[in-house]
């Protein structure tokens, strides 16, 4: 692949997959395609070698745009999404709009353009919560908050390309992503920087769900490892196999910033809170991946990099991410 459009690429988890595909693919060239919302960050992507990459700012619903950056390229890998559930509870409609109708246009210029391989980069949320067991591929989808059936619907065109025109989609379900230059809404850079500021900790409800943790740079490894070997129509778990109760998590944190249990501050759950997110990766074995960074590494490396990093995490904070801190949250902190 000379030539690899990353949707998306200027977030948390897509400039982690840039920087990665242009290390471990020297011949390749990324075109980033982002439209910098609260959530985009041009700082996310100073590792990645400018001559090995280009930026285009811009929406995926804009298909005109997008088709320009897509021209010539032989792969898509789709990040681009709203992605963060609790803003989703607060209203869906940003989220219909990029992940299920930007995900229709994207694939229709992939389809116009004969792209070679289209990656959708989904969530283990799709499946919907269990006490019990873990998910496989083949299981049903029953996405039980506004993101997550919005991912679900992203999937569900991905699979129609597939299935009416032939386009050659594949599909990725990750696990809960921790580390370096997450955006301070999700619970672990959230938790972190308030306890590098003695802030409060918000624990919804017992503090007693489950997420499965995955290290971000193992699951840019297995989104590629689907990339490059995936059977097209198909969708490929990648499991972080380190489930963790919030109050495990959170403690943990406490931990490692020398903070102590009194910052935690048990708030109202999170409506509709799913209980436990597990899935099963042997699919993705089979194809040769398998996550290399243990919980315990991942989490104290991540954690120091908060530490060392505040000049990425404290202009965040002060700015749009205030006026959604107080509406999430209120006084309870
Ligand atoms: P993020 O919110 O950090 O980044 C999303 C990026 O998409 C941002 O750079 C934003 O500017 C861009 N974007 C949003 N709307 C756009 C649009 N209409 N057009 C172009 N760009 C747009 O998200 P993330 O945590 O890096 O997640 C990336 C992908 O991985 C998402 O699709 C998400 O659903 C999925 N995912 C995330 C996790 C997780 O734990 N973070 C786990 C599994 C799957
Ligand atoms: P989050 O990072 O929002 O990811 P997701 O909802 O996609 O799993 O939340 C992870 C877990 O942490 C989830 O069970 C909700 C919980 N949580 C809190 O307890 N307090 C918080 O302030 C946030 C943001 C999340």
């Amino acid at each position: 692949m000379k030539r690899i459009l990353v949707t998306g690429g200027a977030g948390f988890i897509g400039s982690a997959f840039v920087r990665n595909t242009l290390r471990n693919y020297p011949e390749t060239h990324v075109v980033v395609y982002d439209k910098l919302t609260y959530a985009g960050n041009l700082n996310n992507l100073r590792d990645a070698d400018p001559a090995r990459h280009s930026f285009v700012q811009g929406d995926i619903a804009d298909g005109e745009t997008l088709a320009a950056a897509m021209a010539a390229c032989d792969a898509v890998v789709n990040f681009a999404a709203e992605s963060h559930v609790d803003r989703s509870i607060m209203g869906a409609s940003d989220f219909i709009r990029t992940n299920v109708e930007g995900v229709n246009t994207l694939l229709a210029q992939a389809l116009k353009l004969k792209v070679g391989r289209v990656l959708l980069v989904s969530t283990d949320e799709v499946y919907g919560s269990t006490e019990e067991g873990s998910f496989k591929e083949s299981d049903p989808l029953h996405p039980r908050n506004p993101y997550s059936a919005s991912k679900a619907g992203s999937e569900l065109f991905g699979t129609a390309y597939f299935e009416t025109y032939g386009l050659p989609v594949v599909i990725t379900r990750g696990s809960n992503t921790y580390g370096p230059y997450q955006y301070p809404e999700k619970v672990l850079p959230l938790f972190v920087t308030n306890a590098i500021d003695n802030e409060g900790l918000p624990l919804y409800g017992d503090g007693r769900n489950v997420r499965d943790w995955l290290y971000v740079d193992d699951h840019c490894a297995g989104i590629d490892c689907v990339l490059r070997h995936g059977t097209p129509g198909e969708a490929y778990n990648v499991p972080g196999g380190s489930e963790r109760q919030n109050i495990e998590l959170t403690r943990r944190i406490l931990e490692l910033t020398g903070r102590d249990e009194t910052l935690i501050r048990p708030v109202a759950d999170r409506v509709g809170h799913d209980r436990r997110y597990s899935i099963d990766g042997a699919k993705l074995r089979a194809l040769g991946w398998a996550p290399n960074t243990p919980w315990d590494d991942g989490v104290s490396s991540t954690v120091r990099w908060y530490q060392e990093n505040e000049w990425w995490w404290r202009p965040i904070k002060s700015g749009e991410f205030r006026e959604y801190y107080q509406r999430q949250y209120g006084s309870k902190t």
